[in-house]
């Protein structure tokens, strides 16, 4: 078990490069079980996340190979199993990525039946529909789901109750070796899908309308191997376009889509920050004195990321007046609340939303990271407290920043790991 040990710093000051993006790449890898023929992923972010999933894909008979630092090899022939174990699954959900694929590509998939976690009850109700508007049989058993095709799955009209990044991404990779259309209306319009879709047309597959309400699908009989890039990750870009804010620096921030960070740039400007495009991929934030309180509510993307909610409440803590914060994607994700509350915050919990009144100063405590972004919230909050803060169970927080401690020491911050 390790910690980090923050003291309250000065403005962060100097420039810092992102990584891949985490939620793209844990939906490439499985993609990659669609073909027996070699595919490459560059921009491989080095995070436990994707430990998970590379070794998942190596149960199911895959060899995973770096080629560089960040350059993964990918051969899925032959396949030497159909099911992702329960040891696997618990510690990330994403492992229900594969069930599409191995479906479409074996006609048969088996994997552990994913349980709640920190932030909500998280079904998967809406996968198993589509797998079953595609032709599949699903059966729950003994903690696992077991879905099933005779031949070849068949294109169908889904409607998503709700446009679940998952299920689209699911219903999405099988789609793509079903006989005839698919439509996924009301599907999930993330940037993580529309990079998931080019994957797959770069394989072979026919998809367009990636990023808008329908994806249309058009299936194929076999997809080839490929090369891609993941794209580089919005949630870390705006993690530390908050830690600038936060800590009224000066930080430009290298990698990024700014097309992505429309949201997190609105609400930033909102609260007083400067927040300037200096190129395609480069921003800069320039913090102010102290941040004016803005509400927020959590959306499905276009809308605000409901993975920079704990982060953006994190400034909301210390901002001059009252800030509502309206969770409407996930049912349990204020558990970073009780923690920020200990370093001396004022947030009131009303179901779904969390009023926060600002406070002009924060107090070091010693605190634990929930969750992953939970964790990435009390980071933020270290920086600006007075005295020490100790955060522990950071294991979540490397879940998805890679090496966060030497990105933010490199701008001047006081923190440290430290291992028990
Ligand atoms: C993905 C992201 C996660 C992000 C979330 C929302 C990955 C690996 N993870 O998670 O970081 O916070 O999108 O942007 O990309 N739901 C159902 N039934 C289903 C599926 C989902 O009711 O079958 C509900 C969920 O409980 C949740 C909401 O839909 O309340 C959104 O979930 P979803 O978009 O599926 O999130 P994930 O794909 O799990």
């Amino acid at each position: 078990m390790s910690k980090f040990v923050i003291k309250k710093s000065s403005p962060l000051k100097g420039s810092i490069k992102v990584n891949g993006a985490k939620n793209s790449v844990l939906a490439l890898l499985p993609a990659t079980l669609l073909t027996e023929d070699e595919c490459i992923i560059d921009k491989v972010p080095d995070l436990q996340d994707v430990k998970v999933m590379t070794s998942l894909l190596e149960q199911l008979g895959a060899r995973i190979e770096y080629i560089e630092k960040e350059k993964i090899k990918i051969t899925s022939v032959p396949l030497s199993s159909h099911e992702a174990p329960y040891e696997l699954v618990q510690k990330m959900r994403a492992s229900f990525y594969v069930m599409g694929p191995l479906l479409a590509r074996k006609g048969v998939a088996r994997v552990s039946q994913p349980g709640g976690c920190a932030i909500g009850a998280r079904p998967i109700d809406l996968h198993l529909k589509g797998f079953e508007a595609l032709g599949a049989t699903v059966e729950h058993g003994d903690g696992f789901v077991e879905a099933r095709c005779d031949g070849r799955l068949q294109g169908a009209n889904i409607y998503l109750d709700y446009p679940s990044v998952g299920a689209t991404a699911n219903i999405m990779m099988a789609a793509s070796l079903a006989d005839g259309i698919t439509h996924i209306e009301n599907s999930a319009q993330e940037p993580e899908i529309v990079n998931l879709a080019g994957f797959l047309n770069s394989m072979g597959a026919d998809i367009s309308g990636a990023g808008m309400d329908t994806i249309r699908i058009r299936g194929v009989e076999k997809l080839n191997g490929t090369q891609h890039e993941v794209i580089p990750d919005r949630i870390e870009t705006g993690t530390y376009m908050v830690a600038a804010a936060i800590t009224g620096g000066d930080v430009t921030i290298e990698n990024v889509m700014p097309e992505h960070l429309k949201p997190i740039i609105a609400k930033l400007k909102e609260c007083g920050a400067q927040v300037i495009e200096e190129s395609d991929d480069k921003i800069r934030v320039i913090g102010c004195d102290r941040p004016k309180a803005v509400d927020i509510t959590t959306l499905p993307y276009p809308g605000f990321p409901t993975d920079m909610q704990a982060q953006f409440m994190a400034l909301m803590v210390c901002a001059d007046g009252e800030s509502v914060i309206n969770e409407t994607v996930f049912e349990n994700r204020f558990m970073h609340v009780n923690e920020l509350r200990r370093m001396g915050a004022i947030i009131k919990e009303e179901g779904h939303s969390a009023v926060v009144s600002g406070v002009k100063m924060l107090h070091g405590a010693k605190v634990r990271a929930t969750d992953l972004r939970a964790g990435a919230a009390l980071v933020l909050s270290g920086l600006i407290a007075e005295g020490t803060t100790e955060v522990d169970e950071i294991e979540h927080i490397d879940r998805g920043y890679v090496r966060i401690e030497e990105k933010l020491r490199s701008l001047g911050a006081d923190i440290c790991r430290v291992e028990d």
